[in-house]
């Protein structure tokens, strides 16, 4: 691994814990749905990619039927403050009946996943549930959240899908991005 980019304060997450984690999620999810005949995997983008890959891939390895589909939000305001969101891309297919399953990289306010979750409520699904990578301590809206990877402190982060205006999001870890780098 290179030197860190002088923006980044310090690695959160590394490489190996997200592997780690991703594979115990997997199995949880596996595990929760056993008796379902196929998952309908919805992956927000563009955050969610590389976590969502990751994440499919084993629950393939886990004999987990299931589908993917995207959609694409994108919330009004600065690059690190949350406002009112809108779909920017819609899924192909209707959900209605499917076991769905949404994917994001990142609770914040909670916001998104909370607008989100109330419109596929919307389209009759047979069952509907949450997944995201990190959670902010900030999160207060209280959103239903099934699975979680890892909970961190109200700090800009990115790598592993997470971005700040777009940089950094390739990055294998998940790193704290230094307050001057977004307040400047
Ligand atoms: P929320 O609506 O406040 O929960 O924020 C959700 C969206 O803001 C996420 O889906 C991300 O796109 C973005 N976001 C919030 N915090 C971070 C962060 O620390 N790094 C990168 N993106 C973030």
């Amino acid at each position: 691994m290179g030197d860190l980019h002088p923006d980044l304060a310090r690695v959160l997450i590394s490489k190996d814990a997200i592997e780690k984690r991703v594979k115990e999620m997997a199995k949880q999810i596996r595990g929760d749905f056993k008796d379902t005949q196929r998952l309908y995997i919805v992956g927000i983008l563009k955050g969610a990619f590389i976590f969502l890959a990751d994440l499919t891939r084993e629950l393939s390895e886990l004999s987990m039927p299931h589908v993917v589909d995207f959609m694409a939000l994108s919330s009004y305001g600065k690059s690190t403050e949350s406002g009112a969101v809108r779909i920017l891309m819609d899924l192909r297919e209707p959900i209605e009946n499917q076991h769905v399953l949404i994917v994001e990289d990142i609770v914040d306010t909670g916001h998104t996943l909370s607008y989100l979750y109330h419109i596929l409520e919307g389209r009759k699904p047979a069952s509907l549930h949450t997944c995201a990578l990190v959670r902010k301590q900030r999160e207060r809206l209280n959103v239903p959240l099934d699975y979680i990877g890892f909970d961190i402190p109200d700090v800009w982060v990115v790598g592993y899908g997470l971005d700040f205006a777009d940089q950094f999001r390739t990055l294998p870890y998940v790193a704290e991005l230094k307050r001057e780098a977004y307040t400047r």
